[in-house]
């Protein structure tokens, strides 16, 4: 008889302030690509009943002509889908999402709303959207400017919002150290959402031990797809990766995410798919258990720049800008 399929419980739990979740979540951004609407239900549904109580979404997840491009037909946004599927909400199930980034109606350009009022909005979009009275985890998601680029701002007005109760809990997203020192001293933060992974933005290695250290949980996207991003995950593997996955029986793509948990308590997963065999072998990886060896050989690996993918690729400019 095949063995039950491992739930999100195997990678254990994190508490995001009164919240409890299983450190293995889904991220939302791609369900909008599919153009399957059913199948886009399904995965949200199998994902919860596998035991994901912590689901990563953002307003502009939209298809088409929102953060991915792809698509056509009728507008679907990541937010009515979560509804559709989930609706009446699971009790333990943490929805976060974000704002900050918006797409301009006319232009289509992905640009930072920078008013108070604008903000608002968007809180009120995701309100509207989920269906909900309240948002559990609300990230400011900046788009990243060189120098000093205060947040506190911003932060202040999403800290108002969780004051009239609008919003439980905040978040950062796409930062740096400073802004975290920044938004902590206005509102207490309890997640970092930053791109990272083995071989993506490891930059973000000293970030992530912060976070550790003041109890804030770092929740890395891109954790499969890496310095591809927007483009998804690759089937070119470094070796290190194969061998691991090899004495495992599992796929690099698994041993990318079990990677990321291996890096802290604090470190919470929102791998992102389509697809419901994918989604059974992310939650599996939460159970896998990587040796310190291993986890050594694969930090041995060639360290990327995001900005700079090893393999020499061009990332296509207009996608980086969607997501910088
Ligand atoms: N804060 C931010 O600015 C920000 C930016 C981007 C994303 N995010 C969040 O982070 C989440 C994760 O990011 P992401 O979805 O872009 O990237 P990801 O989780 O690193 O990887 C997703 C890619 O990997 C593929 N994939 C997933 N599981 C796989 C598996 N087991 N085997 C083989 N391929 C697999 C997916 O394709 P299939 O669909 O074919 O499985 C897709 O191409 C997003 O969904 C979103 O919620 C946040």
């Amino acid at each position: 008889m095949p063995s039950p399929p491992v739930t999100a419980a195997a990678a254990g739990t994190w508490k995001l302030a009164d919240r409890t979740v299983h450190r293995m979540g889904f991220g939302s951004m791609r369900i909008t690509a599919n153009p399957d609407r059913e199948l886009a239900l399904t995965v949200l549904r199998r994902a919860v009943e596998l035991g994901v109580n912590h689901i990563d979404t953002a307003a502009f997840y939209f298809s088409p002509g929102g953060t991915l491009r792809v698509g056509s037909g009728p507008t679907r946004y990541a937010t009515e889908l979560i509804r559709e599927a989930l609706w009446p909400y699971p009790e333990d199930l943490v929805i976060a999402t974000k704002v900050g980034p918006g797409y301009d109606p006319v232009t289509g350009a992905f640009m930072q709303a920078l008013t108070p009022a604008a903000l608002r909005a968007q809180v009120e979009e995701n309100l509207r959207r989920l269906g909900r009275d309240h948002l559990d985890v609300v990230n400011l998601r900046i788009l990243k400017k060189p120098g000093h680029d205060s947040v506190a701002e911003r932060f202040g007005v999403l800290a108002e919002l969780r004051d009239a109760g609008l919003i439980r809990h905040l978040g950062l997203s796409n930062i740096r150290a400073d802004h975290l020192d920044e938004a902590a001293a206005i509102a207490p933060v309890v997640c970092v959402q930053n791109s990272y992974g083995l071989d993506n933005n490891r930059q973000d290695d000293a970030l992530l031990r912060i976070c550790g250290e003041r109890g804030i949980a770092f929740v890395p996207f891109f954790a499969i797809a890496g310095a591809r991003r927007e483009d998804g995950a690759g089937s070119d593997h470094d070796a290190a990766l194969w061998d691991v996955a090899h004495a495992h029986g599992v796929t690099p793509h698994q041993v990318r995410l079990a990677w990321t948990l291996h890096q802290g308590p604090h470190v919470l997963a929102i791998p992102g798919t389509g697809d419901p065999d994918h989604l059974v072998d992310n939650i599996a990886a939460g159970a896998l258990r990587l040796s310190p060896a291993e986890v050594a050989r694969l930090d041995s690996l060639v360290v990327e720049d995001a900005a700079a993918p090893a393999d020499g690729r061009q990332v296509d400019p207009a996608h980086r800008a969607r997501t910088e």
